[in-house]
């Protein structure tokens, strides 16, 4: 399914005019175990911290050619699009290595070496559009709001909000196939179609509207102020609520604008 979705994404884009630069991480034979490895040449010999020779490495052009290579094309690009099979309720660990190896430390993560004062919409990546689009085994019913598995909008939050709009991505809502262990019918027909518009109005949908740390929300950059969203708390506090229709539109009555 990972693979059709792929193609049709690729055909999609050419056809609109886009450059496509794919990394297809098996193909690749992508590395995807963080470690010492990944730093040749070391800022500190005598204690390995990976942040520290992260940024190090990233400062003074001393990365791994691979990293290089996809930070190059991530920069290079407007929309980046992360299609995956859902192994655990996150992506597999090829692609998760992908992101702790190329997330670098001065760039998707203590930007301009500021800490974290660029973070969660600012950041290395400001600018850019993000789309998962996930190949899910189970029934929809199980991600449904009260669905067993929980709803796959929260289960994905943290490469959602934590790994693509941390850096400053917008991040679109996710495009799933349910039920991907068996597709019977016509029901590929549909998912080509529904996946296609995705595509081709990734520049155009709405993004997911996760509050930003600098955008008023978090007066010190760590908790929503008391008067946002006063009596909510976990995760969807950090999207703004959609706002509540009125009666009059709740009961189907046309509202003049
Ligand atoms: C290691 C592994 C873990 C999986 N975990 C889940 C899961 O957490 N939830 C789920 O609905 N399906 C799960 N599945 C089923 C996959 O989502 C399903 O095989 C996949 O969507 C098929 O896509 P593909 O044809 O691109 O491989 C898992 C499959 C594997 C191999």
């Amino acid at each position: 399914m990972t693979n059709h979705l792929v193609d049709i994404a690729i055909e999609v884009l050419k056809a609109q005019g886009h450059e496509v630069l794919q990394s297809d991480l098996y193909a690749m034979g992508w590395k995807a175990v963080f470690d010492g490895e990944d730093f040749p040449e070391r800022a500190n010999r005598e204690r390995l911290s990976l942040i520290e020779e992260s940024g190090y490495a990233f400062a003074n052009g001393c990365q791994t050619p691979d990293v290089e290579e996809e930070q190059r094309k991530i920069q290079a690009a407007d929309a980046v699009i992360l299609l995956f099979p859902l192994w655990w309720f996150s992506m597999p660990a090829i692609m998760k290595g992908w992101v702790d190896r190329v997330w670098a430390y001065g760039l998707a993560y203590g930007y301009q070496g500021a800490g974290n004062a660029y973070r969660y919409g600012d950041g290395g990546f400001a600018g850019k559009r993000a789309l998962l689009a996930v190949s899910v085994g189970g029934p929809a019913e199980d991600y449904s709001p009260r669905g067993i598995n929980g709803p796959l909008e929260q289960l994905l939050f943290p490469i959602t909000h934590g790994t693509l709009f941390f850096p400053g991505m917008q991040v679109l809502p996710t495009f799933a196939v349910y039920g991907t262990v068996r597709i019977e019918g016509n029901r590929m027909t549909e998912v080509d179609a529904a996946w296609r518009g995705r595509v081709e109005r990734l520049f155009d949908d709405a993004p997911i509207p996760f509050r930003p740390q600098n955008g008023g929300d978090y007066p010190d950059r760590h908790v929503l102020a008391d008067h946002v969203a006063p009596t909510r708390t976990g995760l969807m506090v950090h999207v703004v609520e959609a706002p509540r229709p009125s009666v009059a539109e709740e009961c189907g009555v046309p509202v003049p604008r």
